[in-house]
């Protein structure tokens, strides 16, 4: 058999690039936040200016977009396949939920895995066209960075950010976010074969950290440009 069909057709493959493509989702998740918490500086400059710093990685930049939305793909996919056979060879729910400890956590975020997936999944849709493919320097949004003209992506975010449903929809998902980490970062090297006894406390307490920082992280963004924080500290006197 080819390795490959293996892969895709053994669970044990299945879950290995399931882990993979979860770590490798959460590196992108931390970098996209260190990225953004330029909106924090009170005027756009700083966060059009990282924009303009990743666009100067060419085609370097179009390569990493495609291994990203490849790696979503497959983690969707892998998912996706995971629980329906998960489903098949149990169609039953158990009728209470308790967890075993030890190795297997099973609580709420492992139990809704698929449900916070599908909701950070239709969020990417409407997140990419949002500002990806959004409004550009033809629809005037247009600013100057080092003397030369560039999509002005701050204004896009801040107006986006100044809609309450949008903020509550970010909020919410945010929220989600949080929850799939919580459990899919331990649950990423347990599919690898490496949440041994010895460190799967310690690989839990990670993920728990990391899934706060980052939930909380992201959704202080929408919150701070919902309420004008920049505008007031600028009027203050405060924070350049
Ligand atoms: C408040 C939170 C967030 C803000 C303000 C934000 C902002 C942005 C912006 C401005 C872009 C467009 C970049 C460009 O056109 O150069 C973008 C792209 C993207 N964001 Fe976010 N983002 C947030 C949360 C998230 C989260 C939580 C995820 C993943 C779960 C995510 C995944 C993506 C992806 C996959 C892209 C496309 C990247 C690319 O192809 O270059 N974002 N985001």
């Amino acid at each position: 058999m080819l390795p490959l069909k293996k892969i895709v057709t053994s669970s044990v493959g299945k879950k290995y690039v399931m882990g993979l493509s979860g770590l490798g989702l959460v590196f992108f998740v931390i970098m996209h936040l260190l990225g953004n918490l330029a909106l924090l500086r009170s005027n756009g400059n700083a966060f059009n200016e990282y924009a303009d710093a990743l666009g100067t990685l060419d085609w370097i930049l179009r390569v990493l977009e495609v291994g990203l939305f490849g790696t979503i793909l497959v983690h969707v996919f892998f998912a996706l396949r995971l629980a329906v056979v998960n489903h098949q060879a149990r169609p039953q729910r158990y009728t209470m939920a308790r967890s075993k400890k030890g190795p297997s956590r099973w609580n709420l975020s492992s139990m809704h895995m698929v449900v916070t997936g599908v909701v950070l999944g239709a969020f990417l849709v409407l997140h990419v066209l949002q500002f990806q493919y959004g409004p550009g320097i033809a629809e005037g949004y247009v600013t100057e960075v080092k003397g030369k003209q560039m999509r002005d992506l701050y204004r896009l975010v801040n107006e986006t950010f100044h809609n309450p449903y949008v903020v509550v929809i970010y909020v919410f998902t945010m929220l989600m976010l949080g929850f799939h980490l919580r459990h899919g970062f331990w649950s990423a090297f347990q599919s690898l074969g490496q949440a041994y006894p010895r460190v799967s406390k310690p690989l839990y307490a990670v993920g728990v950290a990391l899934a706060i920082l980052l939930s909380v992280g992201f959704l202080i963004l929408p919150l701070w440009l919902y309420f004008d924080v920049p505008a007031r500290l600028l009027a203050g006197g405060g924070v350049p």
